[in-house]
């Protein structure tokens, strides 16, 4: 803690409650982890607190498939703390007296309430430095008050007093017409808040040691204890049910498609559209109607995605065209490149600029190179293709010997005519044809034509006599 801004950092720590099960999700997984706009709730907070804190001081306290959570999240550098049995909010925040020993103020989060911005945590964190608080709690008014904790206000602080947050179930029928509810998001002092915080109590009807009860305890010893209003509702809402997690996910796909749209992306009926948070899409670039893009899907300039589509972490190009009803996974494709409809790129197709690829066509670790076409009812797996190379109808790499994948290679200006198997490892060298039917076994050298079909029988006359016999027995 030598340079200047270390130790003004540390003095600052978000803790992110993480640890519970969320069982009204009647889930097998941990809450944290159900996803919304493609990320798990608690990605989405974590990359919200990152804004405002370093990664090193954030703590996120997990419990509950806590290896799984930790591994989903490792990678945004956050630190975490244990709570190996969940005895309550206020009891997964004392786990984090240690890791907060050098710390001044916190801001807790929850790990379940996924909308809340940047913006407003730091909103709340300077409004409980300015007022000098003890604990700071952010409120709203929703619609449908109920589930949450209240706020019960008192007259000091120029109205921002609060005297106690009261849970829904032990609420008196005043305190639950009570329209304002705790999110529970808050900033504490360290200090005052660890000096008190084994005097919670678990007289509730969950027998948990409830962090709410910090508001009282506080202002019981004559602390400063605040209410601030979230500007926004949604940044509050917390996700507890099936169907509270499916609002969310449909509120933050909506602001994505908004803001595409705002950056000059048509995206007609975005309603029906689903689009995971990270997906990028440049202007003028149209998006039909039912087509999902998701994971870290990104796409260029003036492409068209037509209807039913649906591309998972595909890198797409400018100029593309996506025909209706295509599946991509993991693939890469090239500018003015034309796809579908009905073709399905499996992980690995890397689709040079301007290739065409059809109906009916499966690629799979397909190179295919600028300009080659592969128009209907294929299978390119483990193959590599030149430039200008046309794959005819029906084409089939046998890539798979039950045991072992072996490679294809197709080199540039190749033919090869439909219906042709190609028994991997094979080459098929430069500028080279290959006649409709084949079954290709063995290199077919630069140039050359390659063919493997029985000869042609001719019986002539014999549909003529038939017709004449069959007309006999009648
Ligand atoms: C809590 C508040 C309530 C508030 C609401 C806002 C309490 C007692 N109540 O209720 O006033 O209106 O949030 O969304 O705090 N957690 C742990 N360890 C535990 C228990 C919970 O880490 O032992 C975590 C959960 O994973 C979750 C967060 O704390 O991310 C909140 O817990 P939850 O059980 O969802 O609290 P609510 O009933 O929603
Ligand atoms: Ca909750």
């Amino acid at each position: 803690m030598t340079s200047q801004s270390q130790a003004s950092s540390n003095r600052f720590a978000i803790v992110i409650l993480a640890a519970g099960k969320g069982t009204r999700l009647k889930s097998k997984m941990a809450k944290v982890l159900h996803r919304i706009a493609g990320l798990p709730l608690l990605v989405h907070v974590i990359t919200a607190a990152r804004e405002v804190s370093p990664a090193e001081d954030i703590f996120c306290v997990i419990g509950h498939q806590a290896d799984q959570v930790r591994a989903e999240t490792s990678s945004l550098g956050t630190r975490f703390v244990e709570q190996t049995e969940q005895k309550g909010t206020g009891h997964a925040l004392l786990q984090c007296r240690q890791a907060l020993a050098g710390y001044e103020q916190v801001l807790v989060l929850s790990g379940d309430v996924p909308l809340i911005r940047p913006e407003t945590m730091a909103r709340l964190r300077d409004f409980h430095l300015a007022r000098k608080a003890a604990m700071t709690i952010l409120t709203a008014e929703p619609a449908d008050p109920s589930e949450y904790g209240r706020i019960v206000r008192g007259p000091g602080d120029g109205g921002d007093e609060v005297t106690a947050i009261v849970e829904q179930k032990q609420a008196s029928a005043e305190q639950a017409a009570i329209r304002e509810i705790n999110s529970g998001i808050y900033a504490f002092d360290v200090k005052a808040l660890f000096a008190r915080i084994e005097r919670l109590e678990t007289a509730n009807p969950h027998g948990e040691y409830y962090l709410t009860d910090m508001a009282a305890i506080l202002r019981g010893d004559g602390q400063r204890v605040l209410a601030l209003k979230a500007a926004e509702v949604a940044e509050v809402m917390g996700v507890n049910t099936r169907r509270e997690l499916v609002a969310l996910d449909r509120l933050l796909r909506a602001h994505k498609a908004a803001r595409l749209m705002d950056n000059g992306v048509t995206i007609y009926r975005p309603e029906s559209c689903v689009i995971d948070a990270q997906v990028t899409v440049g202007a003028d670039t149209v998006i039909e109607p039912f087509v999902q893009l998701l994971g870290a899907t990104t796409i260029g300039e003036n492409c068209r995605i037509r209807s039913y589509s649906v591309l998972t972490n595909a890198r797409i190009a400018d100029g593309v065209t996506i025909r209706h009803a295509c599946i991509a996974e993991d693939v890469v494709i090239g500018s003015g490149a034309v796809v579908g409809p009905f073709s399905h790129l499996r992980p690995g197709s890397d689709l040079g600029d301007g290739a065409h690829v059809g109906n009916f066509v499966e690629t799979k670790k397909a190179r295919i190179g600028r300009g080659s076409k592969a128009n209907h009812l294929t299978y390119l797996g483990d193959v590599e293709i030149g430039e200008g190379v046309n794959i005819g109808a029906g084409t089939i790499t046998c890539n798979y010997d039950g045991v072992d994948k072996h490679q294809t290679v197709i080199e540039d200006g190749v033919f090869i005519g439909s219906d042709t198997t190609l028994v991997a490892p094979v080459t098929v060298g430069k500028g080279a044809y290959v006649g409709a039917g084949s079954c290709i076994t063995k290199p077919v050298p630069p140039d050359s034509l390659a063919f493997s079909r029985p000869p042609q029988l001719v019986k002539e006359g014999w549909a003529a006599k038939r017709r004449e016999k069959r007309k006999k027995k009648s």
